[in-house]
């Protein structure tokens, strides 16, 4: 079975965070220059929460707050939820499924080292059953 490793070694380690002290209006900015949808927010390195389009338009936008002197630590989602290398990526999808979440950060011993979207796990899966389809395809070709 595939693991979130697996998807680590295709699309990188680099995982893009924000420090829990500076303002929403610095973390829309980063997701808007990376054309992400979520940040890792980490205080004195460790990470403490997840910054999402999500949690600025109920937080932020629908709560009246200023982006520009809210630190992105009073309104980011505190219980991360998030995965090892050996997860089996059939485990990230039914924890996405069932959390409703988008993104899922993977620590290896306390320490950050990936971050595995929605996205991601969809194309990992898709190009599995592709493989599967091929294998059908040439038993059927072949028998
Ligand atoms: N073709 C691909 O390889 C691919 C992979 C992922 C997403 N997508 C597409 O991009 C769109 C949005 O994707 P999404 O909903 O998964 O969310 P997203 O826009 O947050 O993620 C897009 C990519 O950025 C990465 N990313 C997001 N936040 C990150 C962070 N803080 N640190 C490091 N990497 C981070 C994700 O892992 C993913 O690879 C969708 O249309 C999706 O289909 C395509």
């Amino acid at each position: 079975m595939k693991t979130v490793q697996d998807i680590l070694e295709q699309k990188g380690r680099l995982v893009h965070t924000i420090d829990a002290g500076k303002t929403v209006l610095d973390a829309i900015g980063e997701l808007a220059n990376k054309g992400i949808g979520a940040l890792v927010v980490v205080r004195d390195g460790k990470p403490v929460g997840l910054f999402s389009e999500r949690d600025y338009t109920c937080k932020v936008i629908l709560t009246g707050k200023r982006s520009e002197n809210t630190p992105v630590g009073d309104v980011m989602t505190r219980e991360l939820v998030v995965v090892g290398p050996e997860t089996e990526v059939s485990e990230c999808m039914a924890l996405i499924t069932e959390k409703r979440i988008r993104h899922l950060p993977v620590l290896d011993h306390g320490e950050l080292m990936g971050l595995v979207s929605i996205g991601d796990i969809v194309k990992d899966i898709i190009s599995e059953q592709q493989v599967v389809i091929e294998q059908l395809e040439r038993y059927v070709y072949y028998s």
